[in-house]
């Protein structure tokens, strides 16, 4: 490429000035400007205020060459952790609460729907559909517990038809896909609800459970005095023809860590009884009492909302 035509095309390199200046001082705008020239201006809007804030960042730490490569190696780390089951960048988006931010950036809506909370990283794409009533663990352990649940718009009608995609954790705190002798599906079930807009199913009482703490993103948490514990709950995703879905958990109330959970993912409005019912008459047909039970109003936000 003729000198030119690469001041033509990388016209911010050329100005000699601006090399010769760069500081501390100047770091920051001599960087953001070499996106100037992106095409995309999301692109150039979130690279160039990604450079303002990193390097006043580490203006801000006076961070060091050995800070500099310890972070290096953190993130290298922490990438190769990464494969098709394990994402430790996500464990780390959570643990600094990115991921939650996201999250609500994204519902921050004075809508009557229900709150939304982290995906988490034990989503399957499959769960197995199973229909009202079913259970969804085979173990034998575990306290049983039932889980009724309504979708309803925001205006309170029923949304028949909506799907409830639901995953948690076992008494002992681990998901299916953490167990080769788990089979996959386990503790996992996609619901459609009935005319009235009710779907339910049997359970176990999930424990809390740390997240996985034997990487780098665990080497941060205790060198910084924190625990990796989230709180019991359920997971859900709720989705319903015109609506909004809906990624959520439930926590049961009482759990520890509910005021410290790993990744800031608790809502007080998500934190839900289990009480142990013995009057089989307040539950569907064919539950065996004594059972823990718990009652989940899904509000879901119309679409064009
Ligand atoms: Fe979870």
């Amino acid at each position: 490429m003729s000198a030119s035509r690469f001041v033509r095309r990388y016209g911010y390199i050329a100005d000699m000035r601006t090399y010769e200046k760069f500081a501390a001082a100047t770091s920051a705008d001599i960087v953001a400007a070499s996106f100037d020239h992106a095409q995309d201006p999301r692109l150039r809007e979130v690279a160039q205020s990604l450079v303002r804030h990193l390097h006043a960042f580490v203006v801000d730490v006076g961070l060091t060459q050995s800070e500099w490569e310890l972070a290096i190696d953190f993130l290298t780390r922490t990438g190769h952790l990464c494969d098709g089951e394990r994402q430790e960048f996500i464990l780390l988006s959570d643990v600094l609460g990115v991921s939650m931010l996201v999250d609500a950036i994204a519902n921050e809506t004075a809508s009557s729907a229900t709150d939304s909370t982290v995906l988490g990283p034990f989503h399957v794409v499959d769960s197995p559909p199973r229909s009202a009533g079913d259970s969804i663990t085979t173990s034998q352990s575990g306290e049983p517990c039932v889980i009724t649940g309504r979708v309803v718009s925001t205006t309170g009608e029923p949304l028949p038809g909506a799907v409830v995609d639901v995953w948690q954790a076992d008494d002992a705190g681990f998901y299916d896909i953490q167990s080769a002798e788990v089979e996959r599906g386990e503790l996992r079930g996609l619901f459609t609800a009935d005319e009235d807009g009710e779907f339910w199913f049997r359970s176990i009482v999930p424990a809390a459970y740390p997240i996985p703490h034997d990487g780098p993103v665990g080497q941060l948490l205790e060198a910084s005095g924190r625990h990796p514990w989230r709180p019991a709950h359920i997971h859900f995703i709720a989705g319903a023809v015109g609506h909004r879905p809906l990624t959520t958990h439930i926590f049961v109330a009482g759990s520890d860590y509910l005021d410290s959970d790993a990744v800031f993912g608790v809502k007080p409005s998500l934190i839900k009884e289990f009480r142990t019912v013995t009057d089989a008459g307040t539950l569907p047909d064919g539950v065996a009492t004594p059972v823990r039970h718990c009652h989940f109003e899904i509000v879901l936000e119309r679409e064009e909302a």
